[in-house]
């Protein structure tokens, strides 16, 4: 695939395909599907291939990529794959992307390099910009909740990151039920309000609804939601093996021992459903998600133009009956 130098925008991207959703109480809107850049954006992975990925998520209204410092593999290097594709395509369209990385997990060795210090925190900012080749981004992460710094250090780093105009906006992920009332308020009381919660939510995978979602919606806090298809079980994929090119063929993040005989039975079944509703399993999974209202952004990954392609029409259909919601859950749970 060529390196698209000259690559335009697509005139229709904003034709209304793509619904974009408030984030909580907030002036920003997100569009319904974002794009991930955890997996198939490194210096492993084809770099072409990623960029075309990029480009169509773009030319289809997906104004919202989600970085992190630790991105790749290598280390760092989804960051630096994504600065290459602002100076080939994206420069021109920076205002309007909502681009998004985080810090929080391990990053360089030594005792500054992890958690949820200031010094890591400011530190790892500083480097991700560099390496995407930004003067700020639209939002910056506390990638996972440190139970040994003060949280008041933490949330002030947010603040203050802000207050430097690095970040727009602020945002947490992974962060446990009970420590959002503090975070929420203490960042509210300082003007700069936690614009979004990002955590894992999938049909398979209930537990943000034991108080995070409704604790956003109380809050006026957006969610997104990551690995919203359970790292590709939610799609054809592994319906007839394992692919060669898959992420379970590697073995590493999405182990093979997982996809057991009873799951996929399951997902089977589940694909009976979404095939019922003229969609393909993983349009059904990202519709369910969007289906009440809770959820503002569902954060995709894609190795392909195609799957992006997929996904993106999950959107034309978020109606469930209640009788597909009850055959779902008997299924799952
Ligand atoms: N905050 C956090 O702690 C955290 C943690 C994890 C992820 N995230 C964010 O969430 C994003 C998404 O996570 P994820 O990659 O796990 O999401 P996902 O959407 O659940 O899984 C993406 C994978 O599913 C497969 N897939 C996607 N569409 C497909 C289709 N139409 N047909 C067949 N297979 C399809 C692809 O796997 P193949 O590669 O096998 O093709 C793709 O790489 C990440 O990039 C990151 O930005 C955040």
């Amino acid at each position: 695939m060529p390196e698209m130098p000259d690559y335009k925008a697509d005139d229709t991207r904003y034709d209304g395909r793509m619904p974009y959703i408030r984030c909580g109480h907030s002036g920003v809107r997100l569009p319904a599907v974002s794009l991930g850049f955890w997996h198939n954006f490194g210096s492993v992975d084809d770099f072409d291939k990623a960029h075309a990925t990029a480009c169509c998520a773009f030319d289809n209204g997906v104004t919202c990529f989600d970085l992190a410092n630790n991105y790749g593999p290598e280390y760092g290097t989804a960051e630096e794959n994504l600065g290459r594709m602002m100076d080939l395509s994206f420069r021109p369209y920076r205002d309007e992307l909502f681009i998004t990385t985080k810090a929080g997990y391990d990053m360089w060795p030594g005792p500054y390099g992890d958690w949820g210090s200031r010094k890591y925190l400011m530190s790892s900012l500083d480097q991700s910009l560099k390496r995407m080749r930004l003067d700020y981004v639209d939002l910056f992460y506390s990638h996972r909740y440190d139970p040994d710094t003060p949280l008041e250090e933490t949330m002030q780093a947010l603040v203050d990151i802000v207050r430097q105009g690095k970040a727009l906006y602020i945002g947490l992920s992974n962060y446990p039920v009970d420590t959002l009332d503090f975070c929420f308020g203490y960042l509210r009381e300082r003007d700069v309000p936690c614009l979004i919660y990002q955590g894992r939510y999938n049909m398979m995978d209930r537990r943000m609804e034991n108080g995070i979602l409704s604790t956003c919606r109380d809050h006026g806090v957006g969610f997104t939601a990551f690995s919203p298809l359970a790292q590709g079980l939610l799609t054809d994929r592994y319906l007839r093996g394992i692919p060669e090119d898959s992420r379970m063929a590697r073995n590493h993040f999405l182990k093979r021992e997982v996809l057991t005989p009873q799951l996929l039975s399951r997902l089977n079944r589940l694909n009976g459903i979404a095939a019922a509703r003229n969609q393909s399993l993983s349009e059904m999974a990202l519709s369910w998600l969007l289906k009440d209202g809770l959820v503002t952004s569902v954060l995709i990954g894609a190795s392909s133009p195609a799957q992006l392609l997929t996904n993106i029409r999950a959107v034309r259909n978020t109606e469930f009956t209640a009788d597909e919601l009850y055959e779902i859950d008997s299924i799952i749970l």
